[in-house]
């Protein structure tokens, strides 16, 4: 086993050998400059260690890494076009720095070349792997839907929500590790144990970005601080501060959501003073930790070293303490 940052390593050194950009400059331009703006690259640096968890090679997953994450990057490039978002890693949305459509093509290319990194793979292990790809990308869609459904619905509840965020981002965290197992040819067992980890992780993980683009220091979030206030995300946040306020409280912050002010930066202070104020901000930090030990009793049911779950742990600790 190698530690968390060479892994990462491995996997940064393999995409810029792989990230060239080629004719017609406006789709892969766009393609090449989301791929390097950097980004803590989790899930390819996932996919490496889980390989190498259950006994094969990170050299064999490196490609199932770069599908991962290059999907990943697709996905980020058409999520903020649905949020408006101007900043993503600290520089210019693509959309933004190029146009609408440009992000849409450049984004349904790269969801393409991640399918097509697959072919690397031999019999069995293209089929489980398409199979788990093609499920995953699928519930992504669905989730990054109930999002977009949640902005305009006042009655969005804590289930609703846990569901939403689980298909928008945790499957991919699961379908990340159980990628490096079916390259190992692990057990169903342990793929089905290591998904399972990496969806509630991938849970904690949600739960800690929408915490951070409220609470972050814009000065190294990367990304527009408030940007879900703005756009009237149904976050934890937000469905616990209306569940602890007052009946006056929580009018006021309901009217809040119904608004989409030109100059939003009252409404983004005054959201996260009810966000402080009622508690929400507290029980959303409980609920990251609540997650993150969910995952980590699941690491009991795997047949592996204390010092691979122990990778596995010191991973999940460092994800609950991030600001970035
Ligand atoms: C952002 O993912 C999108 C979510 C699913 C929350 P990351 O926080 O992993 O983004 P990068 O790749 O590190 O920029
Ligand atoms: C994004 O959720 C999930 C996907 C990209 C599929 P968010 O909209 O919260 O991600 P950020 O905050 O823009 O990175
Ligand atoms: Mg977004
Ligand atoms: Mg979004
Ligand atoms: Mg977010």
């Amino acid at each position: 086993m190698h530690t968390i940052s060479d892994y990462q390593g491995y996997f940064l050194e393999y995409l810029s050998q792989k990230n060239t950009t080629k004719e017609p400059k406006n789709l892969y331009e766009p393609i090449s400059y989301i791929l390097s703006l950097g980004g803590k690259r989790l899930r390819p640096t996932l996919v490496l260690m889980a390989a190498e968890i259950f006994g094969g090679s990170y050299k064999e997953a490196l490609d199932a890494a770069l599908a991962v994450e290059v999907f990943h990057n697709f996905s980020l490039i058409h999520d903020d076009i649905m949020d408006d978002a101007p900043l993503r890693r600290g520089k210019e949305t693509v959309h933004e720095k190029w146009d609408v459509n440009t992000g849409i093509l450049s984004g349904d290319a790269m969801l393409i070349n991640a399918y097509q990194l697959f072919e690397n793979y031999d019999g069995e292990t293209f089929k489980e792997l398409a199979k788990l790809f093609t499920k995953t990308a699928i519930e992504v869609c669905e989730g990054q839907q109930y999002d977009i459904d949640f902005e305009t619905r006042d009655d969005v509840t804590i289930p609703e929500y846990i569901k939403m965020i689980e298909y928008k981002t945790a499957v991919l965290v699961g379908a990340a590790l159980k990628m490096g197992a079916i390259v190992a040819d692990a057990s169903e067992n342990c793929t089905a144990s290591i998904y399972d980890f990496g969806r509630l992780l991938g849970l904690a993980f949600q739960l800690q970005d929408d915490y951070l683009d409220a609470f972050g220091d814009p000065k190294t979030f990367g990304k527009q601080v408030g940007g879900d206030i703005i756009e009237n995300k149904k976050t934890f946040l937000y469905l616990k501060a209306l569940e602890f306020a007052s009946d006056d409280e929580k009018k006021q912050l309901q009217g809040l959501f119904s608004l989409n002010p030109e100059d939003p930066t009252e409404k983004i202070s005054t959201v996260k003073q009810f966000f402080e104020t009622t508690g929400a901000k507290k029980a959303t930090r409980s609920e990251i930790e609540l997650y993150t030990q969910k995952a980590f009793l699941t690491l009991d049911k795997l047949d592996i070293s204390e010092e691979k779950k122990s990778l596995l742990r010191l991973f999940g600790e460092n994800l609950m303490n991030r600001s970035v």
